[in-house]
């Protein structure tokens, strides 16, 4: 399958479809369509084309990771959310495809409660992208679009 494609998959794990009144404080005010919409509009500048989805069901972000191999993905952003600190599925998920991986979170897990310190997700991405809210996933996309993963 080729690399050169143009196609970036946004993965959303559990309760990002919530985004905008959950936990504002930590999340932001930035709803998940808002943050689409930002990354459509970079996307666009940046010769890229953005499949933006959100899920609260684990393997189903194992069937999406498989798809965007399948498809030929050039990458995929992945914010698995709390699946990100307990899913072995999703580590293994992210080694079987050759689609480079890369973790996103809008706060950042490093500096919050002790079980949101281990990253199953990051074991396995190119890279990690966390703790600048929406800005997160802009700054992955940029990655991306640099060719740096
Ligand atoms: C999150 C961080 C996770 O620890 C948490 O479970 C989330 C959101 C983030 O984007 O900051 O649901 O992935």
């Amino acid at each position: 399958m080729t690399t050169s494609s143009n196609l970036v998959y946004v993965l959303n794990g559990p309760n990002l479809n919530l985004l905008g009144m959950r936990e504002p404080e930590i999340y932001g005010s930035d709803t998940l369509d808002d943050i689409a919409g930002m990354l459509e509009d970079r996307a666009r500048e940046l010769g890229l084309e953005i499949d933006m989805r959100q899920t609260n069901h684990e393997g189903m972000l194992v069937d999406w990771l498989h798809e965007a191999q399948a498809e030929g993905a050039r990458a995929v952003l992945l914010n698995a959310a709390a699946y990100t600190h307990t899913s072995v599925a999703l580590l293994d998920a992210i080694r079987a495809i050759t689609t480079p991986v890369i973790e996103v979170h809008l706060s950042d897990p490093k500096t919050r409660e002790e079980f949101r310190h281990l990253s199953y997700v990051g074991m396995g991405a190119a890279k990690t992208v966390e703790g600048h809210g929406a800005k997160s996933y802009l700054i992955a996309l940029e990655a991306v679009a640099n060719g740096e993963i």
